[in-house]
């Protein structure tokens, strides 16, 4: 779906949000969430703020999952995932803490297999996530899943591509200080999603946008496993639509 302005395209999103965590409401059932990070939701999340101020939209029957976070990464460094999500969403919401997730940054190494793994038992246990919330890097990543990426990955521990770092860059005052790795949830993890809303505005986008969604199904262009979802939506500024 193309929208003229990214602006309106993220309303629509954050409606359709709002729809969600109402109804859920409503049949007194928890709205599981998954949520991205990145420059291309925010206008999603800061409606969903406007809707609870000025619309009294609640969110305390809301659970959400992130899709990624930096490692290793505190969460107090304001370039973590969770710094961001606290920044853009949950710091201006009625969410209970204990029902905010993201993959954890600052523990070791060796327990990290661990942590990847009640991860996904966490999102299990929940009943699967509801909706699933992704922008798209310019390798083709939706989360932090890389070129390589197979369609049956899991949340795990990954290295970041050098475009990836690049982007991310400005940042991190230079690529050379953004972290070389991540934990993300897996292709399959965010498959498994029972809606999927993907947004990409700007001409940088659009390259990989094409062949995201019209070129073949491969592990080097990551978001391209999507294609197949059942339910599934592309929202696109002019921009971001312009070699489809
Ligand atoms: C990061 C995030 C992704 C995001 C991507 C694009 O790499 N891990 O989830 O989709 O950046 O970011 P932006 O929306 O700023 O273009």
């Amino acid at each position: 779906e193309v929208f003229g302005e990214s602006a309106d395209a993220s309303i629509a999103v954050a409606n359709e949000i709002a729809d969600l965590i109402r109804a859920k409401a409503y049949a007194r059932q928890k709205c599981v969430l998954g949520l991205a990070t990145g420059s291309s939701p925010i206008r999603v999340y800061d409606e969903l703020v406007r809707l609870h101020k000025e619309e009294g939209l609640s969110f305390a029957n809301v659970v959400t999952f992130n899709l990624d976070e930096y490692f290793p990464m505190e969460r107090t460094d304001s370039r973590s995932y969770w710094y961001f999500m606290h920044e853009h969403l949950f710091d201006h919401v009625d969410i209970d803490p204990q029902n905010i997730h993201l993959p954890d940054g600052r523990i070791d190494l060796a327990d990290v297999y661990q942590h990847c793994m009640d991860y996904e038992h966490k999102i299990e246990e929940h009943g699967g996530l509801d909706f699933q919330l992704l922008g798209i890097g310019r390798t083709g990543h939706v989360g932090f899943n890389e070129p390589g990426s197979n369609s049956r990955s899991l949340t795990r521990l990954i290295t970041l591509d050098h475009l990836t770092r690049v982007d991310a860059g400005p940042d991190f005052q230079g690529m050379n200080n953004v972290p070389t790795r991540a934990i993300t949830m897996g292709i399959d993890t965010i498959r498994k999603a029972r809606r999927v809303v993907l947004v990409a505005w700007g001409h940088k986008k659009a390259p990989i946008v094409q062949t995201a969604v019209e070129g073949e199904r491969t592990s080097s262009v990551p978001a391209s496993f999507l294609q197949d979802h059942d339910n599934l939506t592309v929202l696109l500024d002019g921009e971001a639509s312009s070699d489809l």
